[in-house]
């Protein structure tokens, strides 16, 4: 408990740093590429040839189930990749490859993908834009909106580390704390029975691992409607945008 207050407090001030702060590394994650640096073009070129044709050690092409920008597929629960941070999709894939995170699909591809391709893969998808996901299928419940915006004894405001809509804290935070806005609601289920059951590695200072411990069932699937029902970054941006 003591452990969290501190936590929960490091990382409120450091949201308010954020918030203070310029916004140019947020935006420019969510952004396709501007820059022409050679690495950087070369990088791009080995992820899309992996995410439409597979790689030549037998990943399948990320396309089929991501989308080939990464949009995902909400009617059978595939995760968007687009606009998550670089950083996190690289652990996420490592964290399959060392079949720490549970998914047998994902476990078998992540482990015929080699570290460069990895971190190709990490830099493209981080670089292009999520998908606009705008409008609730049905209105979230007030349950999850509670915890969402609120958390309740124990359990810190997922606002808190997800940022506002769940669409990410931005800058050096996001490396840590991924954006959650517009993931199928089943997907975000998914993930918090498997921090629930110990079967996904708990995050930084095993903070998911403490929260999804203490989340209801009850509380997974209201809290998961509700971050399904925001709208990612992509379909905020224009009205969100400081001048
Ligand atoms: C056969 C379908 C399929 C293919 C092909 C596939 N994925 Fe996945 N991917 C999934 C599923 C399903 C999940 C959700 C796993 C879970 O519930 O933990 C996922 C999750 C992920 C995640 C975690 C996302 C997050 O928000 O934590 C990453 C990163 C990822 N995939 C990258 C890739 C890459 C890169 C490729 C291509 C080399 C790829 N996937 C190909 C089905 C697929
Ligand atoms: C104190 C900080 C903190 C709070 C509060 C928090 N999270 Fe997280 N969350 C994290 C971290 C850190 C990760 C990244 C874990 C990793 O790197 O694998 C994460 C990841 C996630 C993911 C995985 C996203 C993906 O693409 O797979 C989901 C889903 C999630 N959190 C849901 C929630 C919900 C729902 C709440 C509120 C009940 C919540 N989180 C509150 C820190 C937090």
């Amino acid at each position: 408990m003591r452990r969290h207050g501190v936590l929960t407090a490091v990382l409120l001030s450091g949201a308010v740093a954020h918030a203070d702060a310029p916004p140019p590394a947020a935006d420019a994650s969510v952004r396709p590429a501007a820059s022409s640096s050679a690495a950087l073009a070369a990088q791009m070129a080995l992820a899309q040839q992996i995410v439409l044709h597979g790689s030549p050690q037998g990943a399948h092409e990320c396309a089929i189930c991501h989308g080939e920008e990464g949009q995902g597929k909400i009617k059978a629960a595939f995760p968007h990749l687009a606009g998550l941070p670089k950083p996190y999709l690289e652990r996420q894939l490592k964290h399959f490859d060392a079949l720490a995170r549970n998914n047998p699909s994902m476990q078998a591809i992540a482990h015929k993908l080699d570290d460069a391709q990895i971190a190709a893969l990490a830099t493209y998808f981080s670089r292009q834009v999520p998908p606009p996901i705008m409008s609730p299928v049905t209105p979230p419940p007030a349950l999850g909106e509670a915890l969402a915006l609120r958390g309740r004894d124990a359990i810190p405001a997922c606002v808190t580390c997800h940022g506002p809509g769940g669409r990410g804290l931005g800058g050096a935070l996001s490396a840590a704390f991924p954006p959650i806005a517009g993931q199928p609601a089943v997907y975000l289920e998914r993930q918090l029975r498997a921090w629930k059951n110990g079967q996904r590695p708990a995050g930084l200072d095993g903070l998911m691992g403490a929260i999804g411990k203490r989340l209801s069932e009850a509380e997974i699937v209201a809290v998961s409607q509700y971050f399904a029902a925001q709208p990612t970054l992509a379909a905020t941006v224009a009205t969100e945008a400081r001048p």
